[in-house]
């Protein structure tokens, strides 16, 4: 009877994996009791799913052979440890979380994402850049990835190098011209989805992208994690004020500390002059940065480089890491780290008390 039921385990594959759980050598004990067979299994993996699914799985093996099973005891290591102490962090290896936000679409949240990411990685830190905006992912093109497949760890997926960042999006994880229509819950569940299965390793910082407004993807991920600095974009247009106002507001009300404001398309470098010209108008950040008790991390100017660099995959970071943009990229990205740790002086992040809200 034993020799049978080892004979079945033999057979029976690590859910994501190429060998059987015996070749792996996670069976502890096989045994004959009173009431049928006995199974220990000692399993690598936290996940109750992957735990859920041998148990599916034994359990339809040995019924088929007619075998009465006792018990299937799957011992599995704790699960880490959370680091905040009384809110939620789905992601305990990554020290520090920065949300990207802007009220209004197209004003350069993921041009100022990517190139903080950058910033930050040249001043050291090991940076992950998670896109989250699935309604249109376009952090793959500018990161010079589109195309790439991601690869598969089991039934966890490694994020994509580029640039000496590792980098995820929905659009690595999806066809590239499938028209998603999302509603909430289902943006949501693919967020925590994406917390969950995408193996970072240990991350000095991960850097969100956001989609445009204030919406389901800005709760669940505050919900899940402790957010060290929310950035918020902005144009000096007066018109994007209300917008701006909004991204300020919700960062206030998910307990998000501000790290800053990027005022992006902030006047227009003439590349023949060197002179800046305030094409969108200006002056209107400063005073809503003081109105919030916060800083303008970075005025980046209007400039071609910019929208070519991001087009091509080589952000401006990578292909100029010289010039006054890039320059102000990295200024910003100082002062983000240092909001960062300001933060974390104070005790960190607690988002335990997060309410679902309408914004
Ligand atoms: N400072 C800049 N100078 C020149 N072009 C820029 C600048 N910032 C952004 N762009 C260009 O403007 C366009 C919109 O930028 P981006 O995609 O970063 O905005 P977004 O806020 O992420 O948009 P969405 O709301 O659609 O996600 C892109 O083509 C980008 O290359
Ligand atoms: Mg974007």
């Amino acid at each position: 009877m034993q020799k049978r039921v080892e004979e079945i385990l033999k057979k029976v594959p690590y859910p994501g994996f190429p060998k059987s759980i015996e070749d792996y050598g996670f069976v502890r004990r096989v045994e004959l009791g009173p009431e049928g067979i006995q199974i220990v299994l000692e399993i690598p993996s936290t996940s109750e799913q992957v735990a859920g699914q041998l148990r599916l799985e034994i359990g339809k093996r040995l019924e088929a052979a007619g075998i009465a099973l006792e018990y299937l005891e799957i011992r599995q290591p704790p699960k880490p440890r959370q680091t905040s102490s009384d809110g939620r962090n789905a992601l305990p290896n990554v020290a520090n979380f920065v949300m990207v936000s802007s009220g209004k679409g197209g004003v350069g949240k993921s041009t100022t994402t990517v190139n903080l990411a950058l910033a930050l990685a040249q001043q050291g830190k090991r940076v992950g850049l998670l896109d989250t905006d699935i309604y249109g992912p376009n952090i793959p093109r500018m990161m010079g990835i589109e195309g790439v497949q991601p690869v598969f760890l089991g039934n966890k997926i490694k994020p994509i190098p580029g640039h000496g960042l590792k980098v995820m999006s929905m659009g690595s994880l999806i066809a590239p011209d499938a028209s998603l229509i999302w509603k909430g819950a289902m943006v949501t569940q693919a967020i925590e989805q994406m917390l969950e299965d995408i193996q970072w390793g240990e991350l000095d910082v991960l850097i969100f992208d956001m989609p445009p407004g204030t919406g389901d993807a800005q709760l669940a991920l505050a919900q899940n994690l402790p957010i060290t600095a929310g950035v918020c974009v902005t144009t000096p247009q007066k018109i994007a004020l209300d917008d701006t106002i909004r991204a300020l507001d919700m960062f206030k009300q998910l307990h998000i500390p501000i790290a800053g404001i990027v005022e992006n398309m902030s006047g227009f470098i003439c590349p023949e002059t060197g002179r800046e010209y305030p094409i969108f108008g200006k002056g209107t950040t400063p005073a809503l940065a003081e109105r919030y008790a916060t800083q303008v991390l970075a005025e980046i100017p209007l400039e071609p480089a910019v929208r070519e660099g991001g087009d091509m995959g080589m952000p401006i970071l990578t292909l100029a890491p010289e010039c006054e943009t890039s320059r102000r990229y990295l200024q910003a990205a100082e002062r983000l780290w240092e909001a960062m740790q300001a933060v974390n002086g104070q005790g960190g992040v607690d988002n335990s008390a997060i309410q679902p809200t309408i914004f």
